[in-house]
């Protein structure tokens, strides 16, 4: 009783504040594009819930290829406030249970859950963990989601389906912005699975019907969407996607990448946000360098180039663009810089030290370091 007369109280203070709109701020709501003072008015509602950044989980210790769709980690269906998004492989972590079933999550939940789920390797999983957050998260709550969703007060949230920057076009599963609904499942789009598995694999996801897959999902964005963008970092994100589900959406995948995946399995992953029956992480870690062999493979075997299209078929190679995973890095902290252009000293400092963080999750010296807030 006295906690939720606190809450109703907390939630008056935007009102007295005069910013009404920011009443039931989501704690898991980035804090992107606000002002000073509407900062301060949306962290009184948190009531202290704000640990700030937080260091990376350790890596796991046991990376052997065992069952994970166990008796600890049962799928339960959606209750009616889950969030869920754009990435199958954290939809079905939460459906099992490895991060928050309501799919509202701090990095260091995904970062281990990733591990255990489907032995993406602790460094892999960092970098593209802080990709997200450092677009999406609330760096004083140290929260953010899956997906994004409306509350049940009417506020709209951010989350991994912002689109335009790690959510992106030419997905495998779901339509560009421009097109449609960037975040659901859509059946259309998925039959290009069985397509490129009938012309070139047996019925089956080789190696090179995931190529032949990745080059009819851009091939169908050029041919559609007028405003298809494909540049850094959702040039590199859409093709590593591509390597990850034949790395991980695989039983007991070997570190060689010698088996195909079923179309069974793809939509167990893909619709169902369900590990299928029996389902075994791959062996060994799915890290750097690996990640970087096989998303580079497949960029070279599709012919992959980063642009855009300036009207329907009319792709235009960006030939600035970089292409690289420094360059991802690069383009992530200084586009996050540009999200907040008035923040708070607290916000300020959180910020950069998500970013410090980010920079130590890329793991390679040789990358240029950026501190767009000062070193
Ligand atoms: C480590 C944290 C992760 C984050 C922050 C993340 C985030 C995202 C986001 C934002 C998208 C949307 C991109 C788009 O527009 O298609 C996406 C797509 C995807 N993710 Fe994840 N992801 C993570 C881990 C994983 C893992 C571990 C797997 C597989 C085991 C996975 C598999 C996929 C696949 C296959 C897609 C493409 C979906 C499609 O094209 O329809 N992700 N992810």
């Amino acid at each position: 009783m006295k906690s939720q007369i606190i809450a109703t109280l907390a939630a008056l203070i935007p009102y007295a504040l005069g910013f009404p709109h920011l009443a039931n701020f989501p704690e898991y709501r980035s804090l992107a594009g606000l002002s000073q003072e509407e900062v301060r008015a949306v962290t009184r509602q948190f009531g202290g819930n704000m640990p700030g950044p937080q260091p990376l989980p350790p890596p796991i210790t046991d990376t052997s290829g065992k069952l994970v769709n166990d008796a600890a980690h049962p799928f339960k269906p959606l209750r009616p406030n889950d969030i869920r998004g754009p990435c199958p492989g954290l939809n079905t972590l939460a459906s099992h249970g490895y991060i928050p079933r309501n799919g509202v999550v701090t990095p260091a939940q995904i970062i281990t859950a990733v591990q255990e789920g489907y032995n993406l390797g602790h460094q892999f999983a960092s970098f593209l963990c802080y990709t997200a957050f450092l677009t999406d998260g609330n760096h004083l709550t140290n929260l953010m989601t899956i997906g994004a969703n409306t509350t049940t007060h009417g506020q709209p949230t951010t989350g991994l389906n912002t689109h335009g920057h790690f959510e992106g076009d030419a997905s495998m599963s779901r339509d560009d912005a421009f097109l449609g609904n960037n975040f659901n499942f859509n059946e259309t789009l998925f039959d290009a699975f069985q397509v490129a598995a009938d012309a070139v694999g047996g019925g089956l996801l080789t190696f090179d019907a995931i190529v032949l897959n990745r080059q009819i999902r851009i091939n169908d964005s050029i041919a559609r969407n007028p405003q298809f963008a494909f540049e850094t970092p959702r040039f590199l994100g859409a093709i590593a996607e591509s390597a990850f589900i034949f790395a991980m959406f695989v039983s007991n995948q070997t570190v060689d990448n010698q088996t195909p995946l079923t179309i069974d399995a793809v939509r167990h992953f893909f619709d169902f946000h369900q590990l299928p029956d029996g389902f075994h992480r791959r062996q060994g870690p799915f890290d750097f360098p690996l990640v970087e062999n096989l998303t580079f493979s497949i960029v070279d075997m599709a012919g992959a180039k980063p642009g855009s299209n300036n009207g329907v078929n009319n792709y235009i190679v960006n030939p600035q663009d970089l292409g690289t995973f420094c360059y991802v890095y690069q383009k992530q902290v200084n586009f996050t810089a540009t999200l907040y252009p008035d923040p708070t000293p607290e916000l300020r400092a959180a910020i950069k030290q998500n970013m410090l963080t980010y920079y130590q999750a890329l793991g390679d010296s040789t990358c240029t370091q950026y501190f767009p807030f000062g070193q």
